[in-house]
């Protein structure tokens, strides 16, 4: 929609910048303007001035400026229309609309009312959650560990198990049958009438990113099928276009998204402080989704599930992406399932670490592609080598080129300079058509996501140490069963080391063992705090036994994967080869002893 100059002009003289900017900032007025913590950047000293007089908002420490409609189109991510019918509400301005035809009068109302029905149906799945028939569900949330707040943030409800109520409540709003059957919330057959489709679920609405309900996943308490309902397609739901929390995300401020495969994925991540994460809905990722996303952000993180599936959704989602000219990393989510998986277990801090490492969507490729061939077979080898040349071709510029062919040299032992050559024979042989069709080719080798091989992490690998002596804090009887599974010298950390020496010399001591002791076995104050943060990495006190048992297991794996793969990376006689398969052999059938 076009609007004349004079609408614009007079839509931006009937507001006022410091009360529009004053509803999202605190602003105090020093002088002639006002001034405040700036919201397009962390400071602690206010920095962002704005001015009554020139209409306008600066600030001084990060540079941004502007007016009202672009504070909305940088703060709010709004469109220059959007921005502008905003503003004209707040002013009470009628803006002019474009004569409609009497069809397109028509679809608009029946658009209108639709999106109120759905509003409805979300208000109702609220109310039956809060009574008395809810309980179930209410606990079922908790249970997944939502908070209230969270559950009231995104308007989570439950479906009750008499699946007429919702159509006896919505007519007794005054909606007609008609536009009942076109809603997507019920079946309809001549004998029973109108039932809802959801029944005896939890309620997740799906709002687009104008914040209108616009349809429904619903998730069974249990393990019934299917394990979510979606509404079906309708003229307001476009699965192909709307992506899951995006309403949210959309002012989150951050440069990408994290998209990830879930509706729990996406809401454990906001209630982790993680506002900037969507789903698409129950479908894969499409071109549409790829051109909704570039209205925000040029970059996105893939926070996909750690399966085969996940890993064949995620090469999809990264060639869409690439497509859309819009950057990609994935990021490494084992060894839990998916993001709600990973936080509740590893925590906040950890996924941080997960996506500030998250490997570029290149790297990856190679990755799955590596794990795709027999490594030790010298034709599958060279198909390896050969596909990855082609891969490179990809980029024009012969100095990124060369960064990534460093990057797979080291990452796989192979020679740069030999699949430099690779490259430049392919390069020679193939013609653009060529390789966007073998680039874009569907590979039918089967992925093995444990093969794919994201950077160690530092940080997480100190986490799972730190994990392990807090349970071995908790319960030391615990110390006898690890000891002599792991040792000493198997914790990366110094400190996490030392405190392991300690901790598992006192097996033979018959005083015990006593946390409190091994602090005052530190001399320094610095080593006691960092050693006492050892000793608080997730307490075990609400944890059952099985849990306990689950996550002691899952740390010491990761220990010793992250030694298995520094292992394999350093190998270099046959008798290290032994070492490594004898030691993967251990892992793959690893339990803890009783
Ligand atoms: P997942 O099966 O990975 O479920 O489906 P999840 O998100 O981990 O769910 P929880 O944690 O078990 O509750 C990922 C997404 O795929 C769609 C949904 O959008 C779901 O969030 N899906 C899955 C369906 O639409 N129908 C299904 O039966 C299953
Ligand atoms: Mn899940």
């Amino acid at each position: 929609m076009y609007y004349p100059d004079e609408i614009v002009e007079e839509v931006r003289n009937r507001n006022n910048i410091v009360d529009l900017i004053g509803s999202y900032v605190k602003l105090t007025k020093r002088g002639s303007s006002y001034v405040g913590l700036c919201p397009f950047h962390n400071e602690r000293t206010p920095s962002f001035h704005v001015s009554a007089d020139k209409q306008m908002y600066y600030c001084f420490g990060c540079g941004e400026g502007g007016n009202i409609y672009t504070f909305l189109m940088n703060y709010e991510n709004q469109t220059f229309p959007e921005a502008i019918r905003t503003l004209a509400d707040r002013a009470g301005i009628t803006l002019p609309e474009k004569e409609m035809t009497a069809q397109e009068k028509k679809e608009r109302s029946r658009r209108t009312q639709l999106l109120e029905i759905q509003k409805e149906a979300a208000k109702f799945f609220v109310y039956c959650l809060h009574g008395a028939e809810g309980k179930q569900a209410a606990l079922y949330l908790q249970k997944r560990r939502l908070t209230a707040e969270t559950i009231a943030h995104f308007g989570l409800g439950y479906a009750p198990k008499n699946s007429r109520s919702l159509y006896t409540y919505l007519r007794k709003k005054g909606y007609r049958d008609d536009l009942l059957k076109e809603s997507g919330l019920f079946t309809y057959d001549e004998k029973r009438g109108f039932t809802c489709k959801f029944w005896n679920r939890v309620m997740f609405p799906i709002m687009n990113q104008a914040n209108k309900v616009i349809g429904f996943g619903g998730r069974v308490m249990g393990d019934g099928k299917p394990k979510y309902l979606n509404s079906p397609e309708t003229i307001l739901f476009d699965k192909s276009s709307n992506l899951y929390g995006l309403n949210y995300a959309r002012s989150s401020r951050k440069p990408y998204l994290i998209l990830c495969e879930g509706y729990m994925d996406v809401i454990a991540m906001h209630q982790a402080g993680f506002t900037n994460a969507v789903a698409s809905l129950g479908t894969a990722m499409t071109p549409k989704h790829a051109i909704l996303i570039k209205r925000f952000v040029n970059e996105v993180r893939l926070a996909y599930d750690s399966d085969e599936a996940g890993v064949k959704a995620a090469m999809r989602a990264i060639s869409i992406l690439n497509h859309g000219q819009i950057r990609s990393r994935v990021i490494n989510m084992k060894p839990h399932k998916d993001p709600d998986e990973f936080i509740s277990n590893l925590g906040t801090e950890a996924f941080q670490k997960r996506i500030d490492d998250a490997l570029s969507s290149f790297m990856f490729e190679v990755s799955v592609k590596h794990g795709q061939y027999r490594q030790n077979d010298p034709d599958e080898r060279a198909s390896f080598l050969r596909h990855t040349a082609v891969m490179l071709l990809r980029f024009p510029e012969e100095a990124e080129r060369q960064v990534y062919i460093e990057a797979i040299s080291r990452e796989y032992g192979i020679d740069a300079r030999s699949l430099q050559d690779m490259v430049r024979n392919m390069s020679a042989r193939m013609t653009e058509r060529d390789i966007e069709n073998y680039n874009s080719r569907e590979d039918v080798r089967i992925i093995q996501p444990e093969k794919i091989h994201y950077p160690p992490s530092v940080n997480s690998l100190l986490i799972s140490e730190r994990r392990i002596l807090t349970l071995l804090s908790e319960d030391s009887s615990l110390i006898r069963r690890v000891n002599g599974i792991l040792s000493p010298e198997d914790f990366e950390d110094p400190m996490c080391r030392k405190i392991a020496e300690k901790m598992f010399a006192s097996v033979s001591d018959p005083a015990g063992f006593s946390p409190a002791k091994i602090l005052d076995s530190f001399e320094e104050a610095e080593e006691q705090k960092e050693a006492a943060a050892v000793f608080h990495e997730k307490s075990s006190d609400e944890m059952t036994e099985e849990e306990i048992e689950k996550s002691l297991t899952e740390s010491i794996i990761r220990i010793k994967q992250i030694k298995l793969e520094k292992l394999i990376r350093d190998a270099k006689s046959a008798q290290d080869m032994q070492m490594i398969i004898k030691l993967k052999k251990e892992l793959e059938n690893f339990t803890l002893p009783a």
